[in-house]
């Protein structure tokens, strides 16, 4: 008896126990509320990436969102990083992510982990390893390829093995995970979706709360049973239309946008992008005010190291190693403006008991460096190694190769003419050098992929050194192979012939292997490394002024500091103290460009200067578009209202080309167009891809103030758009869009998006619609 007494009250004691450790570890999406332990809780959320700060200033960064009024850290986990080869994970030293996790944790925060697999974030392929492309028909975020399902489960059990016992439950500090990312923007297959949250449960993941985050115009594409929803939207928008149709359907969930964009990021050759303090915070304001939750988007962005920033495409558009994305707490980890704002925004909504900690001392001051002159080269040429041979040219992954450079070489026979050489696809920038003569580069922003190759006396050598400027990591292109894709050819007059017998040379970006070069004088011209070294009596943080280099990367000690391309808009390379040492310090760069006298100087603050490239501008000097003989095949007038318009034709319409032309505007004396995006549907009443899209024309184009030229109608970013020329008095209706679609379609009608911040400049009203299979009239 008294045995049963002992085994039932320790039972009980148990049970008590596992109640209590319930009452005060839960987190929940309750009716209309987060609710942590059973109270209301409101997300206060910044998002960090480990990956792109050095782990020296990971608790710096932490202290510096609490600081800024958070009670959260949002964080992705990146698939590619952590599986660089197939089946070998590292999770340690800058990769380990549970220490960034207690890191938080010790600094009384709670997390957000977001593992993926597709993260997106502008890095190399959305966070999908390179290797998944060896696979010929390899499908991505579907559950259509095995492989690919394989691989993630693989990846996604080891993020859970790291860190599902921080959940809070447990007694961590992890309050929610997410479910994939933004798959409405994708597709919108919920079986894939339901698929990968039973993996993320099965990986360990059993008890916190699950989560997605879409955009208001797709959340509702697909459904998730068991995974509360969120919204990713922009500074400056619109807070109630954003949520207006989510309340509809999701009347007792709980408000978040997971996504607040603090700002946005930089593409290589357009204007350095920023949000203005101002809009920023309205709409911030406009959330605390209604207790929605968020997440600040970058809060501190930190720097894309290495190889890692992605691409965005269509068109095709690289994106800067910097990662200051205009955020708060800027690259070197700084306070800005903006995170004064939100720091005394803040203030305010706090709750009873609740108070802002005063900022961390800086881990590392700015130092700047004595002038660092290079005095040892390493010719490209002459670092010829381990060739590998192939009839056609392959891509860089069936070499095994995911980053950096490829050479392509072979023989072209002697011609007394002219010829033109051909490539298929270059992903993503050739240069092309005959005998080593340059003769020319071949852009993938431009789609250029042909040039003149001159009368040979002799057979010459064809090199054609192909680089790597990011996978694509958003929307349907994201299969993005490097090197050469598809085939070479020459060609004479109406005479083409495809060459054969090419051989292959590696340049990867791992430091070891630049350091493993035959280094000379500064003699000789073409593609190559430079060397030096400086000695410092302190170490400190500092950006490398990278103005008078070319094209290439830097590695410091070691570290591969990221792209630098003189087209801007940066210009500049952030190089954390912490890589630096007291006494000798080891400097590479690879350039594709020539030096005479290379050098680097450093500077306190970030350059960002952009050369302008009139290429960037879809009408050439005194084009104009002429529609005196074309014939639309709709007008009207759009609604004010927000959100997605569609229109049908009476009868569908065949056609390669159109032309959108915006006659008015909503708002009286605006003379200004903006579109956010536009879609041509198809017969089935289905959006047709864009990926073979290209602007023909465009009246006017903003690409100084902002990026907004053009082609961001069909960039499937809403909160990027095409306007025209800010502020431009002279500036008149019509305003007109030329779209080449690479190919005749049948359409049944387009849908158009008007921009979706606060503003309402240049939303149009009335307009004609044009298609047809010839080109349209431009005239010089
Ligand atoms: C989306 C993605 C993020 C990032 C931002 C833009 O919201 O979810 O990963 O790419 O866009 O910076």
């Amino acid at each position: 008896m008294k045995r049963l007494i002992t085994i039932t009250s320790l039972f009980c004691l148990f049970f008590l126990f596992e109640q209590n450790l319930t009452a005060q570890n839960t987190f929940i999406a309750g009716k209309n509320q987060f609710e942590l332990n059973g109270k209301p809780f409101l997300i206060r959320a910044a998002e960090l990436h480990y990956p792109r700060i050095p782990k020296e200033y990971w608790e710096h960064r932490i202290q510096m969102c609490k600081a800024m009024g958070m009670n959260t850290i949002c964080i992705y986990t990146f698939w590619n990083l952590h599986e660089q080869k197939e089946g070998v994970y590292d999770f340690s030293g800058q990769n380990d992510v549970a220490e960034f996790v207690r890191l938080i944790k010790k600094n009384g925060m709670y997390c957000i982990v977001r593992p993926g697999p597709y993260v997106c974030a502008e890095w190399d392929m959305g966070g999908l390893p390179w290797w998944l492309l060896k696979k010929e028909d390899i499908e991505v975020r579907t559950l259509k390829d095995p492989f690919f399902m394989k691989s993630a489960t693989a990846y996604l059990n080891r993020v859970g093995k790291e860190l599902s016992s921080l959940q809070i439950q447990n007694g961590g500090n992890i309050i929610m995970v997410q479910v994939e990312n933004e798959y409405g923007v994708w597709g919108n297959d919920g079986d894939y979706m339901t698929k990968i949250r039973d993996i993320i449960r099965a990986s360990g993941f059993d008890k916190v709360q699950l989560f997605r985050c879409d955009w208001s115009s797709n959340f509702d594409r697909y459904k998730v049973p068991g995974v509360a929803e969120t919204l990713n939207f922009g500074a400056g928008s619109n807070i109630e239309n954003q949520f207006k149709k989510f309340k509809t359907l999701n009347p007792d969930a709980p408000l978040m946008c997971s996504e607040y964009w603090t700002g946005w990021f930089d593409q290589w050759g357009r204007p350095h992008e920023t949000r203005g303090v101002e809009t920023f915070l309205g709409s911030l304001k406009d959330m605390m005010d209604n207790k929605i939750s968020f997440s600040l988007y970058m809060a501190h962005g930190g720097t894309s190291f290495g190889q890692w920033s992605g691409a965005n495409a269509p068109p095709y558009a690289p994106t800067v190693s910097s990662y200051d994305y205009d955020a708060p707490i800027n690259e070197a980890g700084q306070p800005t403006e903006k995170f004064y704002a939100i720091r005394s925004l803040l203030q305010n909504y706090l709750n009873e008991g609740e108070t802002i900690p005063p900022l961390p001392s800086e881990p590392s001051k700015f130092i700047s460096l004595p002038e660092i002159a290079f005095t040892k080269k390493a010719l490209l040429r002459d670092n010829l190694k381990n060739p590998k041979t192939t009839d056609v040219p392959k891509t860089m992954e069936y070499f095994d190769q995911g980053w950096g450079r490829i050479l392509y070489r072979n023989k072209i026979s002697a011609d007394d003419s002219e010829r033109i050489l051909k490539i298929d696809d270059v992903h993503d920038y050739a240069v092309v050098y005959l005998n080593d003569k340059y003769l020319g580069k071949l852009d993938r922003r431009f789609n250029e992929t042909s040039l003149k190759i001159p009368a040979t006396k002799k057979d010459a050598q064809l090199d054609i050194l192909v680089e790597t400027t990011g996978r694509v990591n958003y929307g349907k292109a994201i299969i993005d192979r490097k090197g050469i894709n598809g085939k070479v050819y020459l060609s004479k007059g109406a005479e083409t012939k495809e060459l054969h017998n090419w051989q292959i040379y590696n340049f990867p970006v791992d430091a070891a292997f630049q350091k493993d070069l035959k280094y000379g004088n500064l003699t000789g011209d073409g593609p190559a490394w430079y060397k030096s070294s400086f000695k410092l009596s302190e170490t400190g943080d500092v950006y490398l002024d990278m103005r008078g280099w070319g094209k290439g990367m830097v590695w410091v000690n070691g570290h591969n500091l990221g792209r630098f391309w003189k087209i801007g808009p940066t210009q500049s390379m952030y190089l954390p103290g912490k890589w630096l040492n007291v006494g000798e310090n080891e400097i590479i760069v690879f350039d594709v460009e020539n030096h005479d006298k290379p050098v680097i100087k450093s500077v306190g603050t970030p350059v960002f200067e952009i050369i302008a490239d009139a290429s960037m501008l879809h009408r050439k000097e005194g084009e104009m578009l002429d529609l005196s003989d074309a014939v639309p095949v709709t007008s009207g007038s759009f609604t004010s209202e927000t959100g997605w318009k569609e229109v049908k034709f009476k009868a569908v319409v065949k056609g390669r080309y159109f032309c959108l032309e915006a006659l008015s505007s909503q708002l009286t004396s605006d003379n200004s167009t903006s579109i956010a995006e536009l879609e041509i549907l198809g017969e089935d009443g289905k959006a047709i891809s864009a990926l073979k899209w290209k602007v023909v024309f465009a009246d006017s184009e903003e690409v100084t103030a902002s990026g907004s030229s053009a082609d961001k109608i069909f960039d499937l970013q809403e909160s990027v758009i095409w306007q025209t020329r800010i502020g431009d008095k002279k500036a008149a209706f019509p305003h007109t869009v030329v779209i080449d679609m690479g190919e005749n379609n049948t359409v049944s009608g387009f849908r158009i998006l008007p921009r979706t911040d606060k503003s309402k400049n240049g939303i149009i009203k009335d307009y004609r619609f044009y298609l047809q299979e010839k080109k349209f009239n431009i005239k010089l």
